[in-house]
């Protein structure tokens, strides 16, 4: 074989037969597995075996696509997180979607890197920003991006107000120009949020966290309180967080009141939408997120209720000047000509965050909401919100349950109670019946903590769940509840 031959490409007919058949095979077999998923186990732990498959050494001469994706099939495929099936109701994680999936994998197929260009997947993205800046009520003149993920649509939301609150000159002095910068949210603000402050050079401390008002919205008057004191010890506010759905229980923010709050103190008003934003695009939802629209910036999921396949996520700035100002640097090797892939009029994704190279997550975006369109979208969000209210008056109608929490998007805080009165014992009895649900494969609840109470929390933004599962969790939970009580009971005596 001369050098010339070389290629990783299937390269004989044999091997583009090997390429067909086990990409045919692959397609047919994740299909069934998709449409079986209401008779398989939520999720299961990867047995030894399969790790012990996952550790073999790699062949000098390659196995083959086939037996790869045969060992794929084995021992990945069957102990994913679990979050494909109806019953995987775990901290905030979407389902994802076939046509999504499939956008998926022609991005993947296509092997685009948007940094910038006259290229259709740039324009694709483009495209699929605007419909988000239009349909969330952004101006023209906003400029978006999409991303892996809330959090990194947190750092870059707080990057940007950064950049505005320092004139810039964060980019030249650094953390000397960032010196008692501020900001502001409630206590259920996301802990990306926090994260976001110590990467940006500003610090845990910088984060000022106050306590919610008892629905777990946040306290406008106590942010307004702590704004005017730390201004009376000449520290700077620069910024106010509101959350469209708190990773907790779901609770929406006064969205229009804090960025009034921003505007009589000269803040910027980030919005985390990561969990809830979406739901603006169902119009009986809509007003409970009145003011969203307002934001400085909004981040936002995509791959959490709006069922993409992981990772999708939004960021829009509304002054997108300044967004480019933030993380726009001249560099020789990626100057525009007057033609060709990167012409002076083409779109610059990589002016608009610290990234270079970038991947395609337009085109499962684009797939997703132009194979099902809006409305059949938008009835999942509404429906969720249904199954939380639906689940969280059973529960507080079951005599051996007890509800946490108001339930006011989609999500629903509950504990077993039984006859148990000690707060310990009810605690591990309720991680008991966590554990055991899913060791059994019948669900995924995540762990939380209310007024230092263990609680069994269900996040409902799963397209996949139905009522009938819903009702076979409270009976679940219950009778493992119970089972559980009277073991400790026995073990107490
Ligand atoms: C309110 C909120 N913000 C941000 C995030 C982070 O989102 P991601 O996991 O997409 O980074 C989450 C994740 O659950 C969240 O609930």
């Amino acid at each position: 074989m001369s050098m010339d031959d070389v290629t990783l490409d299937p390269s004989c007919p044999s091997e583009w037969d090997e390429a067909r058949r086990a990409g045919h095979e692959l397609v047919e077999r994740v299909l069934r597995r998709i449409r079986d998923l209401p008779n398989a186990p939520c999720w299961q732990a990867p047995p030894p075996e399969a790790l012990g498959a996952l550790g073999q050494s790699v062949p000098r001469e390659g196995l083959g696509i086939e037996q790869a994706l045969a060992i794929a099939a084995r021992a990945i495929e069957p102990y994913g997180t679990g979050n494909l099936n109806p019953r995987f109701w775990g901290w905030v994680i979407g389902a994802g979607n076939v046509a999504g999936m499939y956008g998926s994998w022609l991005a993947s197929a296509m092997n685009a890197n948007l940094f910038a260009g006259n290229q259709g997947p740039v324009h694709l993205e483009l495209q699929v920003i605007e419909w988000f800046r239009s349909w969330l009520g952004f101006p023209s003149g906003s400029s978006g991006l999409l991303v892996d993920g809330g959090s990194m649509g947190n750092l870059l939301g707080l990057a940007v107000a950064r950049h505005w609150a320092t004139g810039g000159a964060v980019k030249t002095e650094g953390p000397e120009a960032c010196r008692g910068l501020r900001i502001y949210g409630s206590v259920a603000t996301h802990s990306s949020v926090v994260k976001a402050a110590q990467l940006l050079g500003l610090g845990t401390s910088s984060v000022r966290l106050l306590p919610t008002l008892p629905d777990g919205s946040a306290d406008v008057t106590l942010l307004e309180a702590a704004i005017k004191a730390d201004r009376r010890l000449g520290l700077r506010p620069f910024c106010v967080i509101g959350s469209a759905g708190t990773v907790g229980i779901g609770a929406i923010d006064p969205l229009e009141r804090l960025r009034a709050l921003a505007d009589d103190h000269r803040l910027w008003f980030h919005v985390d939408g990561a969990i809830g934003a979406l739901g603006w695009l169902a119009p009986p939802l809509r007003p409970r997120l009145a003011g969203m629209d307002t934001a400085h910036s909004l981040s936002f999921d995509l791959h959490k209720w709006g069922q993409v396949p992981y990772d999708a996520a939004c960021l829009l700035v509304r002054d997108g000047t300044l967004h480019r100002a933030a993380f726009q640097e001249e560099a020789t090797y990626l100057r525009a000509l007057h033609g060709g892939l990167t012409p002076a009029h083409a779109h610059a994704f990589h002016s608009y965050s610290p990234l270079l190279s970038k991947v395609d997550r337009a085109l499962k975006i684009w797939m997703t909401f132009m194979a099902l369109g809006t409305d059949r979208i938008a009835a999942v969000f509404i429906r969720s919100t249904e199954q939380a209210r639906w689940l969280a008056t059973r529960v507080e109608s079951h005599p051996d349950l007890e509800l946490c929490a108001p339930v006011a998007l989609n999500i629903v805080c509950l504990r077993y109670r039984g006859g148990v009165r000690d707060a310990g014992p009810l605690d591990d009895i309720n991680r008991g019946i966590l554990v055991a649900l899913q060791d059994s494969g019948f669900c995924v609840m995540s762990p939380y903590e209310l007024d230092g109470r263990f609680v069994l929390r269900v996040c409902l933004s799963n397209h996949r769940t139905r009522r009938a599962d819903l009702e076979a969790l409270v009976a679940e939970v219950a009778s493992v509840g119970r089972q559980l009580s009277r073991r400790a009971a026995a073990a107490a005596r």
